[in-house]
């Protein structure tokens, strides 16, 4: 059997095991069975089940034959084991700087003794107090975004901010073309919302156009889900002819644009972001998760002005309102120039880091922005992902594959590595083993 159709083989079956045809337990068919049924040498459907056992998908028993293993946490679903263990997280990105704890305790101690603690125990306004809502308009102002306090709404988190723009602006059984690569929760938020995802190629440094114009020929796309700026998982940043191309298709379409700037602080030299250009047709989604702190939770909405209270409303309905101890000490940093200050850190740490890995891993292809905190690594035709993500767990190593950031169902073979949650130490000696753990399966 030629090498392409054996792996043609591997990939169906894991295909088959992930999307849940085949259910853990199945017993599969014995290496003889498989053999006949396929076509091929005993030989090869031995090595067939080798490979998917190397992916972690089946486990061979003596007396028991070959069964559908429980899925491992693997990837980004492996996020709640990172805590338990010695397990380097190569998954997730919650880039922190060491001065930052500091920099949290002062901020409580001055809430503690000069805040108006009163109103934190009070309901507020859904999308934030007036205040702090021109405190985040300002920051937007200052990436060139058209927008006052009365256009922004403050969200928890980017991803909150994705999910209430969906449940409020979106219908379900809406299209929503999104990138083939993309950020996994917006597959978590089309599911809830029970929105149709159509994969949209890459081409060059953005979405492939000409395929989104296709689509809208023929189906009846709403919005288009997209991160101009330092995308995630490959590190684009859409030129400005991309840009106005994408708006002059979005209004000829009735696309509404949801754009997503969480990593656009990353580079400081962007063209204008799609609501700077295209204000009255982008509702703009990002967040301080990775220029701050994941965990403060904080993030904000800007919408043409007739969406404002739509969106208002779904905010309503999943939180009431971000706590307002959190949007205090945000806002404070907003203005004291604490986030700009770690922005600026932040781009200098994440070039840090690429450089780290460029050395390390310089055998090897790897896609990515220089400036960012994460990096994208195809494998070749015979290397398995699921493999080498396997293989690097056993060496505490948690890396993702492409599964979750796919949004079609056939994932390429790749690795995404997040640089940004570790120590430089770290993340060398980490990627060493990246570096050897491929290497050996065939790189
Ligand atoms: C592109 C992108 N958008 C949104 C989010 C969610 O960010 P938040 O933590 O603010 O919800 C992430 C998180 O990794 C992301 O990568």
């Amino acid at each position: 059997m030629p090498q392409a159709r054996y792996k043609q083989l591997v990939d169906r079956l894991a295909a088959d095991i992930r999307q849940g045809r085949l259910k853990p337990g199945t017993v599969l068919p014995t290496h003889r069975q498989l053999a006949a049924e396929e076509g091929i040498s005993l030989a090869t459907a031995t090595r067939t089940y080798a490979e998917l056992q190397a992916m972690g998908l089946v486990a061979g028993e003596v007396g028991r034959g070959t069964f559908v293993r429980e899925p491992l946490p693997l990837g980004q679903d492996a996020e709640m084991h990172v805590a338990s263990g010695d397990l380097v997280d190569l998954t997730f990105n919650y880039p922190a700087l060491p001065a930052q704890t500091e920099a949290l305790r002062t901020a409580l101690r001055q809430l503690a003794s000069a805040g108006e603690l009163d109103s934190l125990l009070r309901y507020q306004p859904h999308g934030g107090r007036p205040h702090e809502r021109a405190v985040v308009a300002e920051h937007l102002k200052s990436r060139g975004l058209a927008v006052s306090a009365d256009t922004v709404l403050i969200v928890s988190g980017a991803i909150h901010g994705l999910a209430t723009v969906a449940m409020s602006l979106l219908q379900p059984g809406d299209v929503l073309a999104v990138d083939a690569l993309s950020y996994p929760g917006i597959k978590v938020v089309a599911e809830q919302c029970r929105l149709e995802l159509v994969a949209i190629p890459a081409a060059g440094m953005g979405p492939d156009l000409d395929a989104l114009e296709a689509l809208c020929r023929s189906r009846r796309v709403r919005a288009v889900y997209c991160m101009p700026t330092l995308h995630n998982p490959l590190g684009w940043v859409m030129p400005p002819s991309q840009r106005h191309a994408l708006i002059d298709l979005a209004r000829r379409h009735g696309l509404l644009l949801v754009e997503d700037g969480t990593y656009a602080f990353l580079e400081k030299r962007a063209p204008p972001a799609l609501a700077a250009l295209a204000p009255d047709i982008t509702v703009h989604v990002s967040s301080l998760s990775k220029s701050v702190a994941a965990g403060l939770r904080f993030g904000f909405v800007s919408a043409p002005p007739a969406l404002i209270p739509r969106i208002n409303r779904a905010i309503r309905a999943t939180v009431w309102n971000t706590p307002s101890l959190v949007t205090s000490i945000a806002c404070q940093w907003l203005q004291d120039g604490t986030v700009a200050r770690l922005e600026r850190d932040k781009r200098r740490d994440a070039s840090a880091r690429q450089a780290i890995a460029g050395r390390v891993l310089s055998q090897f292809r790897t896609v990515g922005h220089p400036a960012s905190y994460f990096i994208w690594m195809p494998m070749p035709q015979e290397v398995r992902a699921d493999a080498v993500a396997m293989r690097l767990r056993e060496e505490n190593i948690l890396v993702s594959t492409s599964q979750p950031y796919a949004m079609t169902s056939q994932p390429p073979h790749a690795i995404r590595l997040a640089l940004g949650s570790v120590s430089h130490a770290s993340l060398q000696q980490a990627l060493e083993v990246v570096a050897r753990v491929v290497g050996n399966l065939g790189y």
